[in-house]
Order: structure tokens, then C-alpha cells, then sequence
């Protein structure tokens, strides 16, 4: 899989080079390229932003960087990437979404800052990219790079080879399957004794079908106690 990230603040997205997503980057899974947006600037201030139409707070990112950056990776682009502006008035991401930009041969994600970035852009490119604004929750980032380290590593994991055990991703929460919209309950390692505090008998049961149920009463009652809307009914 090809990513590409555009922003003024490339070294924000040097978590990339770090464990999970960066040992795929490292194996070849994962051709990742960080792009700076400032160098599609051509004036003295290398300007990015300027104030909205119609009034308002804050200022706009403009459309010309943008058209230079995107051309750019288009013309070394195969196909039609997706093109992934993370902004709050966006569709919510969810393990759901991360599973379907994971399938994605090719991405491209627009970091904006400011009060985001001119509405033309989106539309200019919705012919030659498949463009998604999506939000990764109810709350306001200062721009979009946190957001693609979210949504990245979510995806990356999910990449076929990335993962050292891939049966991990079947026991997540939100994953799909038996635990279906249940938080995953409580985990436990060695030793079996800290501090006072023992681990749950069944786990040393040795008896799977015990452990698998008392494994979903966890998730269910984690669910209802955290995330009654996962249940359904609100209850
Ligand atoms: N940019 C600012 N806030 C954001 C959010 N909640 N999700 C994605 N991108 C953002």
C-alpha cells in the first residue's frame, strides 16, 4: 500500500517511522511519503492561508498549494487513490472505516489546519481522487496530522504480514465476529499473584469453553458500563 501525507508540519507525522507502522514501512508493506506543503508555495512567506469569505474567524488554507501538492502525487499515482481530508465535519471513522481504507491500494491524506481547507479543493479533485472527510470524534483538533496518526496506525495493523499474531485483530473491540460491538474485557499476564491481587481462576482452568464465556460476560458487562449505546437499547 502507497500513503501519502501532505502538511505544513511534516515532522509531526515522524511517529509513523516508530514501531508498528514504521517496521512496515521498514518491510516494504507500507511506501510511505510525507509531503510539506510549503513547498508548493511561491511567495516570500510561503503562504498557506488566507481569510474565509463571508466573513468569520480564523483563516482558510488556500487552493493553489493544494493543486500543486495533489497534482504532484497524482502524477506519480497509478489508478485513483482515495483521498482522506481528516476534519471534524466529517463521517465518523470507525474500526469499520479503518477496514475499508486498509483494502485501499493507494491514500492520500490532506492535513488541514486553520479552519480547514477551501471547499474547491475537494471538489476539483473529486474526479481524479476518491475524496472521504472524515472526523475521528466530537471534539476539535488544532489540524489534521493527529488524526492521520490515528487512522494510520488503525489501518496499518490491519495490512496483511503487519501484525506478529493476526488472531489479535479478531478478539479487538469493535472487531467484527462473536464480539460484535462489545468493548474487549480485562487482560492478564504472568505472574499469577501481584501484589495481593490473583488472577481470575478460570483463566488457569485450562478450559476454553469456561474461559470463552467468562471472556464475554467481561466484554458485555464492560459494554454496558461504558458504552450502553454499543447494547442497543441504551439500557
Ligand atoms: N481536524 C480537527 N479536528 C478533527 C477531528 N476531530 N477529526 C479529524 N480531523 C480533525
Amino acid at each position: 500500500m502507497r500513503i501519502d501525507v501532505v502538511s505544513i508540519f511534516p515532522d509531526y507525522l515522524a511517529p509513523l517511522g516508530l514501531s508498528l507502522v514504521g517496521k512496515a514501512v521498514a518491510a516494504g508493506t507500507l511506501d510511505l511519503r510525507v509531503h510539506d506543503l510549503r513547498e508548493c508555495t511561491h511567495d516570500r512567506h510561503r503562504t498557506v492561508d488566507d481569510t474565509p469569505y463571508g466573513g468569520g474567524p480564523g483563516m482558510v488554507m488556500k487552493p493553489e498549494p493544494w493543486g500543486e501538492a495533489l497534482d504532484a502525487i497524482l502524477d506519480s499515482a497509478a489508478g485513483r487513490p482515495r483521498l482522506v481530508v481528516p476534519t471534524p465535519s466529517g463521517r465518523r471513522f470507525t474500526q469499520e472505516v479503518a477496514t475499508e481504507l486498509a483494502v485501499a491500494e493507494h491514500l492520500v491524506f490532506a492535513c488541514g489546519r486553520y479552519e480547514g481547507i477551501d471547499s474547491r479543493v475537494m471538489a476539483h479533485y473529486a474526479d481524479r481522487f476518491e475524496v472521504d472527510e472524515i472526523s475521528i470524534g466530537d471534539y476539535v483538533l488544532a489540524g489534521g496530522e493527529a488524526a492521520v496518526l490515528v487512522m494510520v496506525e488503525a489501518l496499518a495493523r490491519l495490512l496483511p504480514g503487519v501484525l506478529g499474531n493476526p488472531e489479535s485483530v479478531v478478539d479487538d473491540s469493535f472487531a467484527p465476529g462473536a464480539m460484535a460491538a462489545l468493548l474487549e474485557g480485562p487482560v492478564y499476564t504472568k505472574p499469577p499473584e501481584w501484589r495481593g491481587l490473583a488472577v481470575p481462576e478460570v483463566l488457569l482452568s485450562g478450559d476454553h469453553g469456561r474461559i470463552a464465556a467468562w471472556r464475554r460476560e467481561q466484554a458485555l458487562a464492560r459494554t454496558e458500563r461504558f458504552r450502553p449505546d454499543l447494547l442497543g437499547d441504551g439500557a
